[in-house]
């Protein structure tokens, strides 16, 4: 089993892969296109699988819904009897067409939908905002200063700007716990523009969002390929130009599992979390109870070496 891990240079523990309830802003109309309705027995038994496997972190927004993701998250947890002290949530604040200052207007709103559940992770959601990445940094401290939440992170920050944050920060004495950016075995692009290198030499944790690439890499969409003309035009539209390049992918990651008795989805998970030390944790999303309990389960298995450079291999093409 996998141990937990320090979220940068903080002192919170979170286990190597979380769960992202993004898609626990769902429901009817527009939004019930990109994120179809999970019920609260669902949700109830995704949380409940998760604390089972030892999952102990959970990833939402101010965006994904404007406090219904955060709800939803808070209710599942107090369903399960899930303590403050045994969970680790983080969420962001959204940037755009705002300034710093509009954080300690809407931070109570954070902590009312959270239900009484800490905001141990307060994230930037994007680096496009009316303020600097300076003036945010300084607003956050604030934030941490009053106690309103436990830590600072940042989101979908290129290298230079992560560096810009973890400056400010570090001239406040406080440090940046992480970076959530997109990565995954058909997204490899942060190995290349230095975000991993500059995250690791900063004692950055990096937090990998859509890990498995919309499921794309649990091979699902490979058995059968008819499972996308339920998904919205964007998804068909990425992931038709991932599936055929992935092939030979999944089917490494199929071969693998089949040696450990996992899935291939597992092993995509396994490998984001260890093949670069532990820098870098993640967060698949989870709209049904399997796929927290196969989330979890992919913390339960050790990839030799051998394993892990075949699959980086196989995947040099998303580089
Ligand atoms: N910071 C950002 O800008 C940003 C952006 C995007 C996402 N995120 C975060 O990252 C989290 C995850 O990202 P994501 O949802 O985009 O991508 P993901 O984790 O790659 O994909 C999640 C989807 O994959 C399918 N899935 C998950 N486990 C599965 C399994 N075991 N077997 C088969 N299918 C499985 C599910 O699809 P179905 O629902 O169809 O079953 C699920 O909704 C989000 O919840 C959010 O917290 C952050």
């Amino acid at each position: 089993m996998l141990e937990k891990r320090t979220l940068g240079k903080t002192n919170i523990k979170v286990s190597p892969i979380g769960i992202g309830v993004m898609m626990w802003m769902g429901g009817r109309g527009l939004i019930g296109r990109i994120a179809p309705d999970v019920s609260d027995v669902v949700k109830n038994d995704i949380i409940k699988e998760s604390f089972a496997g030892g999952i102990n972190f959970f990833d939402t927004a101010e965006f994904y819904g404007f406090g219904r993701s955060e709800t939803n998250l808070a209710n599942a947890l107090k369903a399960n009897n899930v303590e403050d002290k045994d969970v680790v949530i983080g969420t962001k604040w959204a940037p755009v067409l705002r300034r710093a200052r509009n954080m300690r207007r809407t931070i109570n709103n954070r902590i009312n939908y959270l239900g009484g559940y800490a905001i141990d992770l307060y994230m930037i959601h994007q680096p496009i905002s009316f303020s600097s990445i300076k003036t945010e940094m300084k607003e956050l401290a604030r934030l941490l200063e009053n106690k309103k939440i436990r830590s600072v992170g940042i989101s979908n920050y290129n290298a230079k700007q992560m560096r810009t944050a973890h400056e400010e920060l570090e001239k406040l004495g406080i440090p940046l716990a992480a970076n959530q950016v997109h990565y995954s075995l058909v997204r490899r692009n942060i190995e290349t523009d230095c975000i991993l290198d500059t995250a690791k030499e900063l004692g950055v944790t990096i937090t990998a969002y859509t890990p498995l690439a919309g499921g794309l890499l649990t091979g699902k969409l490979h058995n059968n390929p008819e499972a996308l003309k339920n998904k919205s035009s964007m998804y068909r539209m990425v992931a038709k130009r991932n599936l055929e390049e992935s092939i030979p992918l999944v089917e490494t990651l199929t071969e693998i599992a089949k040696t450990h008795d996992v899935l291939p989805g597992q092993v995509a998970l396994n490998w984001l979390v260890n093949y670069h030390g532990d820098t870098v944790i993640t967060i698949p999303g989870a709209t049904k109870a399997y796929q927290a309990k196969e989330a979890a389960g992919a913390m339960t298995f050790e990839l030799s070496k051998a394993e892990l450079d075949e699959i980086a291999d196989i995947s040099e093409r998303f580089l």
